[in-house]
């Protein structure tokens, strides 16, 4: 069954957009139209996050002006939630939504297309895992029917694609909402990622990034032995074609030597580690059941140093946890000093339901300090950040270049013939350069001429 014009949004994290770029291409070798505009949509899906609150709160605001449109003018939408949020509320969803008619979590996505049909023809539907508690449960076969069906000549660029490797977490961060709503973590076979990389690579995908939740977890039994994460990356490094290796994200307890050291032998393997840190404190480190010490993440960023030449650290940081002190936090804001990354993410403590945090402890720092203490963590972040990158000035840097900036319409000052474009080195920086768009997908040579602390500059070189 085909022929509907589905508008498909999605929220949160790169897992997401990889579950919608792939089910984009399922939708449409079943002979859907995947279209922009959601009010000429037969079909809306929301592809959903939960893992901070303003996440959830968008989506309800989507639905909740979706389901009026249908109430009042279009009976024979189709609104389907799809998703950790999904997951997380199930059938409460359609409880408050009457209007739902497709609730699918992120385990289930292959059912999609036939839960849409079905709903065409009346049918609503609730497509969960069964409710996930906090012991790990025994791992099951991952479902990658979806990732083994791509179109590897359709993904959103025509240089770089995603490749899961890894489902779910089991962590339990005591913050967090994703070892609930992805399930237990399972590694996939390490022959169907060749593949599917490989294919990938056949079709002009010159940079492959490796996604899991602890993706430098991976871990399979293949063929009577256990591949670790550095047996895939060696496994994959050789592929013809394959110019450059990432992986997100990485938890920092799992950063063994092996690791290290194959990202420092195998040439392809971007110099890139993006491993959370989420607080400086021993104490929240603790609390939030991260299972590693302020010092045991500092020696990491010292072996990784040691070991990878030349590698770009990116963090997150969560302010504002409960009993968070400015102790806590000024031990944060050193750590953000003592690391040198080039970018860090920070965030807002946001309670989710059903988490042990939420459980067990109250969220007792005030919104105005979890505030203050964001921009405090940001502009710390942003002195780093700019020493980071100024460092950078005067090298050249290998840049793959994406495409025109988006402030490239903006400028009136650009050579004639040439566009301002943006790339990204091994090390993920973006680099911001004028020259021609048709270079896009290509690996250039670009002289770095200046620095903030988000962006290179430069010239590229003949
Ligand atoms: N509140 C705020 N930030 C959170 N993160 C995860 N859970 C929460 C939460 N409840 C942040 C962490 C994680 C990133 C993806 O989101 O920093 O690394
Ligand atoms: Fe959001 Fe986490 Fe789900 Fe990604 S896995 S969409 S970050 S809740």
């Amino acid at each position: 069954m085909g022929g509907m014009k589905v508008y498909l949004e999605t929220l949160g994290c790169q897992m997401n957009k990889l579950d919608s770029e792939l089910l984009a291409g399922a939708l449409r070798a079943d002979g859907h139209e995947i279209i922009a505009d959601r009010t000429a949509a037969d079909a809306v899906v929301y592809n959903t996050c939960s893992v901070r609150r303003h996440a959830e709160d968008k989506v309800h605001s989507r639905i909740g002006a979706d389901a009026k449109r249908k109430r009042h003018h279009r009976p024979r939408l189709i609104i389907a939630v799809i998703g950790c949020m999904a997951q997380r509320l199930g059938a409460a969803l359609r409880r408050r939504y009457p209007e739902v008619d497709v609730v699918c979590g992120p385990s289930r996505l292959g059912e999609l297309p036939a839960l849409l049909a079905a709903a065409a023809g009346g049918e609503a539907a609730i497509a969960v895992a069964p409710e996930r508690r906090d012991a790990p449960q025994p791992p099951a076969e991952p479902p990658d029917a979806l990732d083994l069906a791509r179109d590897p000549t359709a993904t959103p660029n025509a240089a770089q694609a995603y490749v899961r490797v890894a489902r779910g977490c089991d962590n339990f961060c005591t913050y967090c909402i994703v070892p609930y709503v992805r399930g237990p973590e399972v590694s996939r076979d390490p022959a169907r990622i060749a593949e599917e990389v490989r294919r990938l690579v056949d079709a002009g995908r010159s940079e492959i990034t490796l996604l899991g939740q602890t993706v430098n977890r991976y871990r399979r039994r293949a063929d009577g032995r256990l591949v670790r994460f550095s047996d895939l990356l060696a496994r994959l490094s050789p592929i013809d074609g394959l110019r450059r290796l990432r992986f997100v994200t990485s938890h920092p307890l799992e950063f063994t030597d092996d690791i290290l050291e194959a990202m420092r032998d195998l040439p392809n393997v971007c110099e890139y580690v993006h491993c959370p840190a989420q607080s400086g404190s021993d104490a929240v480190l603790k609390r939030m059941n991260r299972r590693y010490t302020r010092a045991a993440y500092d020696d990491l960023v010292d072996r990784t140093r040691a070991i990878v030449p030349g590698v770009v650290l990116a963090g997150d940081f969560i302010v504002g946890f409960p009993g968070e002190t400015e102790d806590d936090h000024a031990a944060s804001a050193d750590l953000i000093r003592r690391s040198g990354y080039k970018n860090s993410f920070v965030f807002k403590y946001s309670p989710r339901d059903g988490t042990a945090a939420a459980r067990t402890l109250t969220d007792d720092v005030p919104e105005a300090v979890k505030r203050r203490r964001n921009n405090e963590l940001l502009a710390v972040q942003a002195e780093t950040g700019l020493a980071h990158h100024e460092h950078h000035v005067g090298q050249t840097l290998e840049v793959l270049v994406e495409g025109p900036s988006a402030r490239a319409a903006r400028r009136p000052d650009t050579a004639p013939g040439a566009t301002q474009l943006t790339g990204r080195t091994r090390g993920d920086h973006i680099v911001v350069f004028d020259a021609d768009a048709s270079l896009a997908g290509r690996y250039v040579d670009v002289q770095i001429t200046g620095a903030t602390a988000l962006t290179l500059f430069g010239q590229l070189r003949q």
